[in-house]
């Protein structure tokens, strides 16, 4: 029987992960491909703990080159996160004819354009389901699934930490620090917990899916990201009472041209208010939520497991059946077979303009701390005004013997440009002090 022969790069926790699967599931993944995967060789810095696996039949070494240059591997599993080595690795195992799949999403945000040409030049398949939403086959469902769709937006919760941080404040009225400490007990956050909670792991993960929705190249670096780390238990209480959750989600619409004649995508990052009605708001702890939507298909919505060792190597081996699905041991062609790792062709992918954030409308949750004394409300709303923002709703929450409450006020549709105009005047009052807590909201219908 025809074997493909896989080497994995770090045996932490999704490469241990990735190697169990290999090894329990063999006979199920041989009946659905015809073929045995068979896992040859693994590196990993640290050789010298328990593995809680038998790893007996497999060469083990210290030196992630031996896997990427060996004559007896067909495809390199990169599991070791981060920039660098991860690139340098994963180009030599390219030079060297060999399948590349990973969960890397900063390394395919970064420089999946790079790779993915070098790659073709290469004839090797490149696979990442996994840096995308852990185990949700979102990036297949992007690239195959809908692909007779011209898309008119994405929306994704697509950080387990920040979830389960942001649902454990709500359920539990727990502080923000001491729920961050228990995600990363749990292995959901990342080695840097900066990269989760202040938006920039859902802005690798956003660029990838922007850029295989609208065929244009990945633009990590434009992603407007704002994090959760601002957001208090009593903001998450008071946007509850007015039937609202806060969510960190990536976005990403197609927008007209620009003056040069460049097509604009929006994409950004920030937490935002979702009715409570909708199917984003239900989704909850460390899962992740992926929401399509296409001129025919309508909405679509993927939910699953974002982050953990299991589903996440579960999408790393459903890639690499995939490519061993048209692959033949010790030779690489076949790749023509699978669709374009981005969802189009490479001669059909564009530069694109990114919408400047302050051409972005939205609607805004603003939490003020305010003086308790008349006419302040007065002269906040009139520079509201001033600036044609109309206000949806307002808050001022009773505090006995306290001079300065927090007033929440909720906008009407307005662009980010008037917003942060108004704002720069509303925090210059002497009466509001400290800085105000902007949030946006999105309606859905779905
Ligand atoms: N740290 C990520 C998360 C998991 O919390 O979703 C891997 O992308």
């Amino acid at each position: 029987m025809t074997e493909v022969r896989v080497g994995i790069l770090g045996l932490g926790t999704i490469g241990l992960g990735v190697a169990r699967i290999l090894i329990e599931q063999q006979t199920l993944m041989t009946k659905r491909l015809g073929k045995r995967l068979r896992l040859v060789a693994a590196a990993d810095r640290d050789l010298d703990r328990d593995f809680g696996l038998d790893l007996s039949g497999v060469r083990l070494s210290t030196d992630a080159n031996d896997v990427v240059t060996a004559d007896d591997i067909d495809l390199v599993v990169e599991l070791i996160g981060g920039y660098e080595p991860a690139r340098s690795f994963v180009v030599t195992a390219i030079e060297h004819g060999k399948h590349v799949v990973t969960a890397n999403k900063a390394l395919i945000a970064k420089h999946g354009d790079d790779l993915f040409v070098q790659a073709a030049a290469n004839n090797v398949a490149i696979g990442f389901e996994a840096a995308v939403a852990g185990g949700i086959p979102c990036l297949k469902a992007m690239r195959e699934g809908v692909a007779a769709n011209n898309i008119q937006s994405v929306y994704g919760i697509l950080n387990g930490t920040c979830n389960f941080i942001l649902t454990k404040m709500e359920n539990e009225g727990a502080n923000y620090a001491d729920v961050l400490k228990e995600a990363q007990a749990l292995g959901y956050a990342e080695a840097d917990p900066t990269f989760d909670v202040e938006g920039i792991d859902t802005a690798h993960k956003l660029s990838i899916l922007a850029a295989m929705a609208f065929g244009s190249f990945i633009k990590f670096d434009e992603v407007f990201t704002e994090g959760i780390s601002k957001i208090s238990a009593a903001d998450i209480e008071a946007v509850a009472e007015l039937g609202y959750r806060i969510k960190l989600l990536g976005i990403a619409k197609p927008h007209g041209e620009n003056a040069e004649g460049i097509q604009q995508i929006e994409m950004r990052v920030h937490p935002t208010l979702v009715p409570l009605a909708t199917q984003i708001a239900q989704v909850s702890d460390s899962y992740n939520a992926v929401m399509i939507s296409g001129d025919f298909v309508e909405h679509t919505v993927y939910i699953g497991r974002g982050a953990g060792e299991r589903p996440t190597a579960s999408a790393v081996v459903a890639d690499i059946m995939d490519i061993a699905r048209v692959c033949k041991q010790g030779q690489q062609d076949g790749v023509e077979y699978l669709a374009p790792p981005m969802g189009y062709v490479a001669a059909e992918r564009k530069s694109i303009a990114t919408l400047p954030i302050a051409d972005v409308e939205s609607e805004y949750y603003l939490r003020l701390m305010v003086q308790d004394k008349p006419g302040v409300i007065a002269a906040v709303t009139s520079i509201l005004a001033d600036h044609q923002i109309s206000l949806e709703a307002m808050q001022q929450k009773e505090r006995d013997e306290v001079e300065v409450v927090p007033v929440i006020m909720l906008t009407h549709q307005t662009t980010e440009g008037n917003l942060q105009a108004a704002m720069l005047r509303i925090t210059a009052l002497k009466a509001v002090e400290d800085e105000v807590l902007i949030l946006r909201k999105e309606s859905f219908d779905a």
